[in-house]
């Protein structure tokens, strides 16, 4: 009923738009990417003229996760005021409707009229080559030209290695000479002085696999604007960490870690985490060793650490779910139904990186006593990893805090290494069963759930099946089904 209702009236905004719904972090229509990076995502064959919507302009409240691939923003989380692993993109989309124009008056009207800000707080850039988009801004709209720069790269997005992209024009808001950075262009845009708060992406073109760029069939409109920043502008405060929301979980993770000190960079980390975490489980992905499921450990690993840094040391992240539910529920009711759930998958993470976390730092402080250079040596970052299940980038958090590098060609050789020796133990492995009479496969449910009720097919004890194992034998249980995932310890 819900879905008659949302396909025939739909909610349409100012100006011909239509609302829709966020889609999952994990893109139904694109294996080339590992999550929804920005609005664009689900209309992605849309703008390729590969599917057909009954609309022509839409606007959506996306959720984001920016932790790996093209996108990534996972190492600059609790460095700057503005990086998260997860937030929400705000845009409007034409699909071969209106074009560079209108896209530009929309925003300019939308920041200047509707939020009211100051245009001499606003810098816009366009990119080097787009003399349109330059005229209309300058001539059309009247921006000041003196609050106006070209840029090459910065002024060209596109999705992923392939896909819809085009040149774009961004508009930053200037947080004030009590902020360090420069304007966009200058040497020291990168400090959080002068902050992104919109693109326009003008999709004249798709990326193929060669690189080359070939026409759209219709030129369109993809725009985005991060909400924690704009709501920054908003409320009057520099960085997302200080908007509400985030307050909020700062005071939960104060309270889960006894971290009373608020300008400690770790509480900010783990009140980042804790969202992109809880929302890509919410979305079904689970923590493994491989694929989105890694990037979904590494980032829980790295809020554990963070915790554990701060002083501590029992398991604290699952217990922000509730204070982010009570934060976001409202807007996401599937974030609310999960709450068990989610809670239930990073107790259990927090439980098991609980095994190794102790030793390994106390591994790599004894390798950092006897560093003699200011870079920790490769075979040290894959002990951690192999041994004591730390994800190099976590290692790197730790070695940037101290002012250290890792080498980490040294440790992808190691890593190599060791896929090149499962890859041949693969094809001699030890089969337990191998000679005995057993019919079909155990199936795995690790996706369905942490624990499962099933049946023994078989027990077999050296080379022979046996009706019993008893007590202080060693043997082999054959399961019909089963939630275990079979992986080398620690990782
Ligand atoms: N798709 C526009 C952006 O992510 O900035």
């Amino acid at each position: 009923m819900l879905k008659f209702a949302k396909h025939f009236c739909p909610t349409l905004l100012p100006r011909g738009h239509t609302l829709v719904p966020s889609s999952s972090l994990v893109p139904g229509n694109d294996p080339t990417l590992l999550f929804t990076n920005s609005g664009m995502v689900q209309f992605k064959d849309v703008f390729l003229g590969a599917d057909k919507r009954p609309y022509k302009r839409a606007a959506s409240a996306q959720r984001c996760v920016r932790a790996g691939g093209k996108h990534n923003d996972l190492e600059n989380v609790g460095y700057t005021a503005r990086h998260h692993t997860f937030f929400e993109m705000l845009g409007n989309f034409s699909f071969g409707d209106y074009f560079k124009r209108d896209a530009i008056q929309f925003a300019w009207e939308f920041l200047t009229g509707v939020l009211k800000l100051p245009p001499e707080r606003l810098w816009v850039t366009v990119h080097i080559s787009d003399d349109e988009a330059a005229d209309i801004w300058i001539k059309e709209v009247g921006v000041d030209p003196t609050r106006f720069s070209r840029l090459d790269a910065d002024n060209f997005w596109q999705m992923g290695d392939t896909g819809p992209c085009g040149p774009s024009s961004e508009i930053f808001y200037d947080h004030g000479p009590g902020v360090p950075g420069g304007p966009p262009g200058s040497p020291d845009d990168g400090l959080d002085r002068y902050i992104e708060v919109w693109n326009l992406v003008f999709m004249q073109f798709e990326r193929q696999t060669s690189g080359e760029l070939i026409a759209l069939p219709k030129p369109s409109v993809d725009t985005g604007m991060g909400l924690e920043r704009i709501a920054a502008v908003m409320q009057g405060v520099h960085s997302n960490y200080e908007i509400d929301l985030f307050q909020a979980l700062l005071r939960a993770t104060s309270e889960a870690t006894g971290c009373r000190n608020f300008e400690e960079k770790s509480l900010r980390v783990i009140a980042d985490h804790i969202r992109s975490c809880s929302f890509l489980i919410a979305d079904g992905v689970l923590p493994s060793n491989e694929g989105r499921g890694y990037v979904l450990r590494r980032i829980i690993r790295r809020a554990i650490r963070h915790g554990h840094k701060v002083g501590q040391e029992k398991p604290f992240f699952h217990k922000l779910v509730a204070a982010l539910v009570e934060q976001m529920g409202e807007a996401y009711p599937e974030l609310a139904a999960q709450q068990q759930h989610i809670q239930k998958v990073l107790l259990t993470e927090e439980e098991q990186f609980a095994k190794t976390l102790d030793k390994g730092l106390a591994v790599l402080a004894g390798k950092l006593e006897s560093l003699s250079s200011k870079i920790i040596p490769g075979d040290v970052v894959f002990t951690l990893y192999d041994t004591y299940g730390f994800p190099a980038d976590l290692t790197n958090d730790i070695a940037r805090e101290r002012g250290l590098a890792l080498d980490m060609a040294g440790y992808e050789a190691l890593m190599e290494q060791q896929r090149d020796q499962s890859r041949s133990a693969g094809a001699f492995k030890m089969d337990y069963t191998a000679g005995l009479d057993l019919a079909g496969e155990t199936s795995f449910r690790g996706y369905e759930g942490l624990s499962s009720e099933t049946s023994i097919t078989a027990l077999v004890r050296g080379r022979f099946q046996v009706d019993r194992l008893s007590e202080g034998e060693e043997g082999v249980v054959v399961l019909e089904h089963t939630p275990f995932m079979p992986s080398r310890a620690g990782r």
